[in-house]
C-alpha cells in the first residue's frame, strides 16, 4: 500500500480507503463487515470513512466496535455531518455541528475524529456560522481537520476566504471513469489550494468491476440485487453503460489488472486525489482493490479507456 498526504494536513492516508455507506451496519452482516475491516488493516489501509447518517448511526456504531482496541493513532478516521438524523436534527448550524459530533464520537468510541466533513453545503445556515463551529470543534480537540463533500468550487472558495477560521483540507466528490465532473472546477481549485480529494464510488458502486453483464439480471450477491443497498445505482445500470464497461475488460487484461484495479488506478493517476474510498462486502474485494495502489497506467491505456467510454459520459 502506498500513502499520500491529505491536502495541507499532516494526515497520511492510504491510497485505497474503506467506506461504510450502505454496507456496514446496514446491508452487510456483521461478521462479513468485520472481516472486510480486518482485511483492510492487513493490506495496509489506514483510512476509514463514515458519516453519522449512514444507517442513522449504525455504520459509526459498527466501526466504533470494530476499531476499538486498536492504537488510536494507527488509523485515520473520518466522519460527516449534514443529512437528517431526525426530523429536526440536520444541517450545519453551530448547534447541530456540536451536537452531532458529540454523538458521533460516542458511537465511534473515541475522543476525536481526524477529519470532520460537511456532507453537503447547507444553504439554510450562514457559511460563517458553519466555519466558526468547525473552528471551535478543532480548537476543542474533537476534530483534527475539517473537510467538505460535494461543495461547488465557488462554495469552497468562499470558505477559504473567511478570516480567522480553520482551513478546509479535503474535498470528497464522486469521481470515477464514469463520473468526471470534479475535473472541471473542483480539482483545479483544490490543486492550487492544497486541498486533497478523497473520492467516492470510484467503482461506480461496483459497475466498473464488470460484474453486471448488459441485458442480464444482476448477480444475486451484488449491490444491484440488494433490497437495502441497490436503490441508488441509477444510470450505471443502463445497458449502454454496461456495454461500454464490458469493453474495458480487454484493456484491464492487457495491463495485467483486474477491472477494479484499472478503475482505481485511473482515479489515483491524479495527484490531487489523495485516496479512493471503496466499499466492500467481502474481504476478497478489499484485497483486489488494495492492489491498485501504486499502479501507473500508460498513456495508451488511458487513451483506450477514453475511446471506449466517451460515448456514455
Ligand atoms: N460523500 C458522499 O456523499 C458519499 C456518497 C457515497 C459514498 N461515499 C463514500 O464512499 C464509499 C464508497 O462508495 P461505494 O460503496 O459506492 O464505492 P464503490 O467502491 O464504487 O462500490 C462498492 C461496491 O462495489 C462492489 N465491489 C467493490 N469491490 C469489488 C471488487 N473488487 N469486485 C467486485 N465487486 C466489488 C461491492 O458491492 P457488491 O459486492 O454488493 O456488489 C461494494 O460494496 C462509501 O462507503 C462512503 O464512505 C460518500
Amino acid at each position: 500500500m502506498e500513502y499520500r498526504r491529505l491536502g495541507s494536513s499532516d494526515l497520511t492516508v492510504s491510497e485505497i480507503s474503506l467506506g461504510s455507506w450502505l454496507t456496514y451496519g446496514v446491508g452487510v452482516e456483521a461478521d462479513a463487515a468485520r472481516a472486510c475491516v480486518e482485511r483492510a488493516i492487513d493490506v495496509g489501509i489506514n483510512f476509514f470513512d463514515t458519516a453519522n447518517a449512514y444507517g442513522r448511526g449504525a455504520a459509526e456504531e459498527f466501526l466504533g466496535a470494530t476499531l476499538d482496541g486498536l492504537e488510536r493513532d494507527s488509523y485515520v478516521l473520518a466522519t460527516k455531518v449534514y443529512f437528517p438524523m431526525s426530523r429536526t436534527d440536520k444541517g450545519l448550524s453551530a448547534e447541530q455541528i456540536h451536537k452531532q459530533l458529540e454523538a458521533s464520537l460516542r458511537r465511534l468510541r473515541t475522543d476525536y475524529v481526524d477529519l470532520y466533513q460537511a456532507h453537503r453545503y447547507d444553504r439554510n445556515t450562514p457559511l460563517e456560522e458553519t466555519m466558526q463551529a468547525f473552528t471551535d470543534v478543532v480548537r476543542e480537540g474533537k476534530a483534527r481537520y475539517i473537510g467538505i463533500s460535494e461543495w461547488a468550487a465557488g462554495q469552497i472558495r468562499s470558505a477559504l476566504d473567511l478570516p480567522d477560521v480553520v482551513r478546509i483540507v479535503s474535498s470528497q466528490p464522486q469521481y470515477s471513469m464514469l463520473w468526471r465532473k470534479p475535473e472541471k472546477h473542483v480539482f483545479p481549485l483544490c490543486q492550487s489550494e492544497e486541498i486533497g480529494n478523497i473520492v467516492w464510488s470510484p467503482l461506480a458502486q461496483g459497475v466498473l468491476t464488470g460484474k453486471y453483464p448488459p441485458g442480464s439480471p444482476p448477480p444475486a450477491d451484488s449491490r444491484a440485487a440488494s433490497e437495502s443497498m441497490g436503490q441508488m445505482m441509477g444510470r450505471w445500470r443502463d445497458d449502454d453503460v454496461l456495454d461500454a464497461v464490458q469493453k474495458l475488460k480487454p484493456i484491464a487484461d492487457g495491463a495485467n489488472l483486474t477491472m477494479a484495479q484499472l478503475a482505481l488506478a485511473w482515479v489515483l493517476r491524479k495527484p490531487v486525489v489523495s485516496s479512493a474510498i471503496i466499499g466492500a462486502t467481502k474481504p476478497e474485494q478489499v484485497e483486489d482493490n488494495a492492489a491498485a495502489s501504486g499502479v501507473k497506467l500508460s498513456d495508451d491505456v488511458l487513451q483506450a479507456i477514453d475511446d471506449v467510454l466517451t460515448a456514455v459520459l
